[in-house]
C-alpha cells in the first residue's frame, strides 16, 4: 500500500472509537452530521427507489447506514480498517439494521464486487487518504451500474475553515505546541479530548478540476452543495465562537451565493454515464 493510504488505514484502525466520539456522538453540532444530512438528501432526491443497493466505501462506524435503513435504504459498507467494521456491525445489531445492511472488510481502491452491481455509490470523507483520485474512481465506475450514482465530498482548498492544515500540522511538529494545543481544545474549547496530529496530511482538491477529471472517468455532475464555512480558520474560528458566547452566524447560506467557493467540504452528486 502506498503511503498516506496504509497510514491513514493505522490511524483509523487505531482511533475507531476516539473518532466516533469526537466528530458524531458528543458533538451534535458537529459538520460531519450537516454533511451526513446533506448525503442522505441526495441519496432521497436522486435514487428512484429504496429496493436498490447501496455500497458506502469507508463506512466508519456505521452513522450514514443507521439514518439509511431508516428511510429502508440497504446496501453494503465497507472499510478498510477492521475496527472500522467491527463497530458498524455494533452498531448495526444495537440498532437493529443488521439484516439490511451487510459490513465487510475492503479497498476503495480494488472493492472485488462484481461490475455493474451497485446503484449507489457514497464515498464520505474518503478520497482524500488515497494516493491519487483516478483508482477510486476507476473502480467506483466499475461496480456502478448506468445512470448510478456517486455521492462524494472532497476537502476544498479554497475552504477558509481549513486553509491553515498544512501550516498546523508542521507547528504541531515543533517540540511543546501539542501542550498550547491541548490547553488550547481542553481549556478554551472545553472539549474532552486532547489536540490530534496525524502521521500524515489529508489531500485537499480544487473542485472545478476534480469534476474535469471525474467527467475524463465517466461521470457527470448532477447536484453539489459547498459546507462548512467559517470566517477564520481553525481553531481561530471555534476560539472566537467561543469567547463571544455562541456561533457568530450562520454562514452556510452561503452556498447559495458566489462566495460558496470558500467551504471547506465539497460534496457532490455525480452520475455513471451511458
Ligand atoms: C474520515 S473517515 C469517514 C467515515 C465516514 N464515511 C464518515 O463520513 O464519517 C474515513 C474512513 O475511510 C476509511 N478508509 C480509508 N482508506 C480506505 C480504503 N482504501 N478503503 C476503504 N476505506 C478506507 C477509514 O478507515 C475511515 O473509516
Amino acid at each position: 500500500m502506498s503511503d498516506i493510504k496504509s497510514l491513514s488505514a493505522d490511524y483509523f484502525d487505531s482511533k475507531s472509537e476516539e473518532y466516533t466520539n469526537d466528530y458524531y456522538l458528543n458533538q451534535q453540532t458537529h459538520p460531519k452530521w450537516a454533511r451526513q444530512k446533506s448525503i442522505v438528501s441526495f441519496v432521497r432526491k436522486y435514487l428512484q427507489s429504496s429496493n436498490t443497493k447501496i455500497l458506502d466505501i469507508g463506512c466508519g462506524p456505521g452513522l450514514l447506514e443507521e439514518d439509511l435503513s431508516n428511510l429502508s435504504y440497504k446496501g453494503i459498507g465497507m472499510d478498510i480498517s477492521k475496527e472500522m467494521i467491527k463497530l458498524s456491525k455494533q452498531r448495526a445489531q444495537s440498532k437493529g439494521f443488521n439484516e439490511s445492511w451487510e459490513f465487510v472488510c475492503g479497498d476503495c481502491e480494488d472493492t472485488r464486487l462484481e461490475p455493474e452491481s451497485i446503484d449507489c455509490v457514497i464515498a464520505s470523507g474518503v478520497i482524500e487518504y488515497m494516493p491519487e483520485d483516478n483508482k477510486m474512481l476507476e473502480e467506483v465506475n466499475r461496480v456502478l451500474k448506468v445512470e448510478g450514482l456517486f455521492i462524494l465530498n472532497v476537502t476544498n482548498v479554497f475552504g477558509v475553515s481549513t486553509s491553515l492544515n498544512r501550516l498546523s500540522h508542521y507547528l504541531k511538529g515543533i517540540p511543546g505546541v501539542m501542550r498550547l494545543a491541548d490547553f488550547v481544545k481542553i481549556r478554551l474549547l472545553e472539549s474532552n479530548t486532547k489536540a490530534k496530529r496525524l502521521s500524515f496530511i489529508p489531500r485537499k482538491h480544487i473542485p472545478s478540476a476534480f469534476i474535469k477529471n471525474a467527467r475524463r472517468n465517466g461521470f457527470e455532475l448532477l447536484d453539489d452543495v459547498y459546507q462548512g464555512f467559517t470566517l477564520l480558520p481553525a481553531p481561530f474560528d471555534q476560539i472566537f465562537n467561543k469567547l463571544i458566547g455562541r456561533k457568530f452566524i450562520d454562514l452556510e447560506r452561503l452556498n447559495n451565493t458566489p462566495l460558496r467557493v470558500l467551504g471547506a467540504s465539497y460534496l457532490v452528486c455525480l452520475t455513471k454515464k451511458a
